[in-house]
């Protein structure tokens, strides 16, 4: 079976930690060779020194929000090298829980679309991103409901502006020929499985 390279994206609280992880299951289930799941911000050393940064205990003025989009996207370069590009190169199914589409919404508010889209246009375009969509007081309950602690995207004001942030690049993508399913992220788990299916499956068919 032949490579593939899946990004996942959302508000935070739209599941897409839940979709990636029910996404690989999927693959590895009807025998792909390899599924490797993965994530930004990454778990190498540029990624692990954002997390630090996002706590919400972090002094927020020591790494400014517009020092962040160069963080992201050194992390991606990093990321990229070390994992994806040679997973996919042994033929891998590789699904990301977000990729640069993230810091297009995110990192967009603090340095406007055009420059971060600069900083990100380089990069291997997804095969296809899903996009799961989710209200942002919907996301928001979600993001309580879990008991978690607001990280610094997190209030719902920034969560609305996010929301807004994501339409925009939904048409910057696409006017670049990306291939972006937009699905809606409500309802159950698996109702929304299933709805990513559908769009990974239709790429597939599209890609043999
Ligand atoms: P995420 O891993 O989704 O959060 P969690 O720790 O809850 O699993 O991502 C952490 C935060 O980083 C999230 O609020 C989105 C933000 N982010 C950006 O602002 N820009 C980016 O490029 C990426 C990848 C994430």
């Amino acid at each position: 079976m032949s490579a593939i390279f899946i990004a996942v994206e959302g508000l935070d609280g739209s599941g897409g930690t839940t979709q990636t992880r029910l996404l690989a299951e999927w693959f590895r289930a009807r025998g792909h060779n390899e599924v490797a799941t993965t994530s930004e911000p990454s778990t190498g050393p540029v990624g692990r020194f954002i997390r630090t940064v996002l706590d919400p205990n972090h002094e927020a003025s020591v790494v400014g929000d517009s020092v962040l989009p160069f963080l992201f996207a050194g992390d991606r370069r990093d990321h990229l090298d070390r994992e994806v590009i040679p997973s996919l190169q042994r033929g891998a199914a590789v699904i990301t829980d977000r990729y640069y589409h993230s810091s297009l919404a995110y990192q967009s508010l603090a340095i406007g679309l055009p420059a971060v889209a600069a900083l990100n246009e380089r990069f291997r375009p997804p095969d296809v991103t899903i996009f799961l969509d989710l209200e942002p007081e919907e996301s928001l309950a979600r993001i309580l409901a879990r008991g978690a602690t607001l990280e610094r995207f997190e209030a719902l004001d920034r969560l609305r502006a996010i929301y807004e942030a994501y339409e925009a690049v939904l048409v910057h993508c696409r006017a670049r020929g990306e291939h972006i399913v937009r699905i809606d992220a409500r309802g159950t788990i698996e109702e929304v499985h299933k709805r990513v299916l559908a769009a990974v499956e239709a790429t597939m068919e599209s890609m043999a």
